[in-house]
């Protein structure tokens, strides 16, 4: 299991992670830093847990996870951002996320709209942002993440589209090591945001994308539209050239026709 003391120990950090829950069990690490969000608790709270009993996903969908093996944790932020500047925490997350296991297993992670990320091809990780506000401002986000470290295989429906960093590259990897990495690259990667620094993140992640220019499917529901990938606009939308033109989406699922 996950200790408190041994992700606390040598942990340098100025804001994530200086207060840290730590827990065997619990229903949703979101759930969680939510509460403790809405009951004050400072920015760069994080709350830890070996397993999930009602792990939360995108659109509604759950996100489960064999207990012990793999990352499932929660980042309180308190982003002094306006409303319509949300979207830059998702790819503020999805680029501290992949440089701290790039640098852990010396292999390059790609960036999946709108908050996955991929390795070899395939899902290692999703992220989650549940967001508070105060009239048109943050009050809080929560940004949930789950990493599939360790677990080596994955329910059928999710096909061959889900991966660990063990399925892949063939090794067990440290769980406390990884997210005392994720929490520093958090950490680093702060004062971008303070100092409403998007180019930075928006480059990085840009970078790590590969679908633009390439032909993909968007499914959000019932909807189903293909087109080309051609870039992000401003609000973090996902901008497709349609056979009836440009379009731009801000939810759904995308894949690359191969
Ligand atoms: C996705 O659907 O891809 C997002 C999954 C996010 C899962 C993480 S696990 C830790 C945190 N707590 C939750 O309940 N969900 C997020």
């Amino acid at each position: 299991m996950i200790s408190k003391e041994s992700v606390l120990k040598g942990l340098k950090t100025k804001v994530v992670g200086k207060k840290l829950f730590v827990f065997e069990s619990i229903d949703s690490t979101n759930a969680c830093a939510k509460t403790l969000a809405e009951t004050g608790t400072p920015e760069g709270t994080i709350v830890v847990s070996d397993y999930q009993s009602a792990g939360r996903g995108r659109l509604g969908r759950s996100w489960i996870s064999e207990p012990g093996t793999n990352l499932l944790f929660s980042v309180v932020l308190r982003p002094i951002l306006k409303k319509e500047s949300a979207a830059i925490l998702t790819f503020y997350s999805a680029v501290f996320i992949a440089r701290a296991l790039e640098r852990i297993s010396g292999h390059g992670i790609e960036c999946k709209w709108p908050n996955d990320l991929l390795l070899n091809g395939k899902k290692c990780c999703g992220i989650l942002l549940e967001n508070s506000f105060l009239q048109d401002r943050f009050d809080f986000s929560i940004i949930g993440i789950g990493i599939n470290v360790n677990q080596t295989s994955f329910p059928d429906d999710l096909g061959n589209r889900a991966t660990s960093l063990l399925k892949e590259l063939g090794h067990t990897f440290d769980r406390t090591r990884l997210l005392q990495e994720l929490l520093r690259e958090a950490d680093v990667l702060l004062p971008s945001i303070k100092k409403g620094d998007v180019p930075t993140i928006m480059d990085e992640w840009n970078s790590r994308c590969l679908m633009f220019g390439k032909p993909v499917t968007i499914t959000h529901g019932d909807n189903c539209v293909s087109g080309t990938a051609l870039r992000l606009d401003a609000e973090g939308g996902l901008v497709i050239n349609t056979p009836s033109g440009p379009s731009t989406f801000y939810a759904g699922d995308v894949t690359i026709v191969q």
